[in-house]
């Protein structure tokens, strides 16, 4: 075993058990998965992105082995992160006559290896893993929609992107999930396709399906071969179907997902994925990038609602809350406060739609182990959405000490 990933896994254990010897004087206090693993919660998995980085960081890996049971990697299983900024063309010819793309699982690897040993040394205390995410139009190389895999080819056509895609998702599923994997099993979800709708009627003439053309001002390489066609979802959900094994629940993700009209444009969007033949949609991505001030809470109730009608689960799945649009830098007690009782009512009320007959909310996941390291704290568009400021749009702190809203959501006193 790699020396590092042992000292750390020596160090989670030394925290469990100093959990334990604690808890045995008194109460264990309750943690983030033991919240929603119980009954009355959502009875399912506390999840948490984490990047490769944090491999390296005993203390925000002890964070995650505490709080949580199940891990998104941040971007290492992006296609940008498999396929690589450039391609590395392999000798072997494909269908098409193209030299075929190595792909590089280094650091996906890396974090399924240290999910490996901790689950090794804590039987009873496993990690699974989110995968995300096989089609998107972010963090995704021009070069791949290209001919010759050359990014200055020219598009290629719909069939021939098709044949790639296949191609693309066959390779991550049986890297994961083959027979032969080390890793298969620990996969439970992937999201097969991120952010691919529009809010509204958006473009309403030339985009009936309402797809996203667009991604900084300039059309997406997968608008520019599909022009509005949406068989690149459809497929992507028959393809990831015949490769994954039955066990491995396939999601839509999106953002803005509680937004009314974005949220019908996406059910109608899971009802053709339904009706195409071959394809299995078994969840919705609700990524819950949401903010303090919004009136969200009871768009997300009403938004809920509407995705249990046409999928059998709900996840969140990249959940942060951006300050109060009035505060600018350093955060002040009050919105601590505000984002405490925020994170509280949004938990309670996941607790209770999950109860209501037809919903089934199976994981949270939080985007970010802690302020210091989210998204949220750089002017990076990646994604979408970062302004810049200093958010502070999560329930540890930069030191990785619990905040208000950790205590809030526990339902536990905040030591004085
Ligand atoms: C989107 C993606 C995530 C991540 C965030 C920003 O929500 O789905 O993978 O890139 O943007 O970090």
């Amino acid at each position: 075993m790699n020396i590092r990933i042992k000292k750390m896994l020596q160090a989670s254990v030394a925290l469990i058990m100093s959990v334990a010897v604690l808890s045995s004087c008194g109460k264990k206090d309750p943690t983030l998965k033991s919240l929603f693993a119980s009954e009355d919660h959502i009875n399912g998995r506390a999840g948490v992105c984490v990047p490769y980085s944090a491999l390296e960081d005993e203390d925000r890996m002890a964070l995650v082995a505490r709080e949580y049971n199940s891990i998104t990697c941040e971007n290492e299983m992006k296609p940008e992160s498999i396929l690589g900024t450039s391609p590395n063309l392999s000798n072997e010819t494909d269908d098409y006559g193209d030299k075929i793309p190595t792909l590089d699982f280094t650091r996906a690897d890396a974090i399924l290896d240290y999910v490996l040993n901790y689950n090794e040394e804590n039987p009873n205390d496993k990690f699974s893993v989110r995968g995300h995410v096989l089609v998107w139009h972010s963090q995704t190389p021009t070069w791949f929609f290209r001919e010759g895999y050359s990014a200055s080819g020219d598009y290629v056509t719909k069939e021939h992107m098709l044949y790639r895609l296949e191609w693309y998702i066959r390779s991550v599923m049986e890297h994961f999930d083959g027979e032969d994997s080390p890793y298969k099993g620990l996969i439970y979800a992937w999201d097969v396709v991120n952010e691919q709708i529009e809010p509204n009627d958006y473009n309403k003439d030339t985009n009936p399906n309402k797809l996203r053309c667009y991604h900084n001002g300039q059309p997406t390489d997968w608008y520019q071969i599909f022009q509005g066609d949406n068989s690149y979802i459809t497929q992507a959900f028959v393809y990831a179907n015949r490769y994954a094994p039955e066990s491995v629940k396939l999601f839509y993700n999106d953002y803005n997902d509680s937004n009314p009209g974005k949220a019908r444009n996406i059910c109608n969007l899971i009802q053709e994925i339904k009706a195409t033949e071959g394809a299995r949609i078994d969840g919705m991505g609700m990524q819950g990038h949401y903010g303090i001030d919004w009136d969200y809470a009871t768009q997300i109730e009403k938004a809920i609602r509407m995705y249990a009608e046409v999928v059998d689960e709900i996840q969140i799945t990249e959940l942060d809350l951006q300050a109060s649009s009035g505060y600018t830098h350093y955060m002040p007690d009050e919105e601590y406060e505000k984002q405490a009782t925020w994170y509280k009512y949004l938990f309670d009320m996941l607790a209770r739609v999950d109860h209501e007959d037809g919903i089934d909310i199976t994981a949270i996941t939080f985007w970010g182990t802690d302020d210091g390291s989210s998204w949220l704290n750089d002017a990076s568009n990646v994604g979408g959405g970062a302004n810049g400021r200093d958010q502070a749009p999560l329930l540890f702190d930069a030191e990785l000490n619990p905040k208000p809203a950790y205590y809030s959501v526990l339902g536990i006193e905040e030591p004085a």
